[in-house]
């Protein structure tokens, strides 16, 4: 499936894909926390600002920052609000009120906003499940006003699979017919494209070359990635090697790497966390940071749970995010 994407001769010369260096890069300006707090372990929560960390910026799939980050300044960690889903009324405008709320009554320098996460996605595969006409209107509605007000917005965040880019050029296609309504021809406006990757190295930068080619001009965030299920050396390399891609492409702006969380809830396989079973940070983890190799396995520890299903790794029904992974596994056939 991934072959059968197109890849011009100029783009793949433009991306490079060509072997990088072996030893991945250090801390990265470009680098945030996909925050997915687990109540069970919220010692893990503080891991992610402590010193040294190189990273920048945070998002929760929320409209409203984590209370556990509030003494942390905006300026050195940068929370960016999204609007995960779209309500049937799509005039909601809910969203448009919180994040004028936090920058006028909270005094939160709110720069940057992300809209829908993988509305291409049905609830049961973890997406927003959102059809490009309705995410049009509430887009319109809400990230509008925010660019009209100096905030930089993201287009809706698609699932890392082709069917991703079709539905983002028909939701482009319905704003810009809403904001043509009644007057001159105008385009649907944004700062950046968002999207996701679970899968090979290969993939991601043939996935990449899709976007570079609907985007020539934009400028990208990698809001979840990862490789998914791999062995630790698979993973490792893979980490190194989407690092130091994104670091070296001017046109990717930012990304942020999901694995955020213990080994033994990993629902992309216990390799791709960044913590183990106690919550140490594994090698993956530590580079991510910036910081050097910890050596520590991502199967070592106790763990919390005596659950045998949590011992082996499997995927946890019932989170909010989990089935974004599963849908780009089945996807992806992998
Ligand atoms: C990955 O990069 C780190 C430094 O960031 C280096 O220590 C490690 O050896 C690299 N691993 C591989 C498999 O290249
Ligand atoms: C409006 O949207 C917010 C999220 O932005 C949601 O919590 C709320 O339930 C929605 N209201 C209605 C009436 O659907
Ligand atoms: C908000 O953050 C932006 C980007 O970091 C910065 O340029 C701007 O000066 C900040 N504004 C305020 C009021 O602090
Ligand atoms: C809309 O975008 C297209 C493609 O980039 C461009 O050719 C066209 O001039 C734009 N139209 C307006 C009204 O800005
Ligand atoms: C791992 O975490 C446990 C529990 O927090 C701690 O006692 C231990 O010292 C840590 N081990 C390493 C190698 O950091
Ligand atoms: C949170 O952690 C517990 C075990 O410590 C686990 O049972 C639960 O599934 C986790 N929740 C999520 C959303 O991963």
């Amino acid at each position: 499936m991934i072959s059968s994407i197109p890849l011009s001769a100029t783009l793949l010369a433009a991306l490079s894909l060509t072997a990088p260096a072996l030893a991945g890069p250090l801390a990265s300006p470009k680098r945030g926390l996909v925050f997915t707090p687990n109540n069970t372990t919220p010692e893990d929560d503080k891991i992610w600002v402590q010193s040294p960390s190189s990273l920048t910026w945070y998002y929760n799939y929320g409209e409203s920052p984590s209370a556990v980050f509030d003494e942390v300044p905006q300026s050195k960690f940068e929370f960016v609000p999204m609007m995960w889903g779209v309500s049937p009324d799509t005039s909601n405008i809910t969203f448009l009120n919180t994040v004028k709320s936090l920058i006028k009554d909270k005094g939160i320098n709110i720069t940057h906003a992300l809209s829908f996460n993988e509305p291409d996605l049905s609830w049961e595969y973890g997406g927003s499940n959102v059809d490009p006409e309705s995410a049009a209107q509430a887009y319109v509605k809400n990230f509008i006003p925010l660019r009209k007000m100096g905030v930089k917005v993201g287009l809706p965040a698609c699932a890392g699979h082709p069917e991703g880019l079709v539905w983002l050029q028909d939701f482009l296609d319905k704003c810009s017919a809403i904001l043509s309504e009644g007057g001159s021809k105008k385009n649907c406006s944004y700062d950046f494209v968002p999207f996701h990757w679970y899968g090979n190295f290969e993939g991601l930068a043939s996935h990449m070359g899709s976007y570079s080619a609907v985007f020539p001009k934009d400028k990208f965030w990698i809001t979840e990635y990862n490789i998914n299920n791999q062995d630790l050396g698979s993973t490792q390399d893979f980490y190194n090697m989407s690092a130091e891609y994104f670091d070296r492409l001017e046109f990717v702006e930012r990304y942020s790497l999901f694995g955020a969380f213990r080994s033994d809830v990993s629902n992309v396989g216990a390799n791709a966390a960044m913590l183990n079973r106690d919550g140490n940070l594994t090698d993956i983890g530590a580079w991510y940071l910036g910081r050097p190799g910890t050596g520590v396995d991502p199967l070592s520890g106790a763990g919390k749970s005596k659950s045998a299903a949590l011992r082996l790794g499997l995927p946890q029904l019932g989170s909010v995010w989990l089935g974004t992974v599963v849908a780009a596994a089945v996807l992806l056939g992998a």
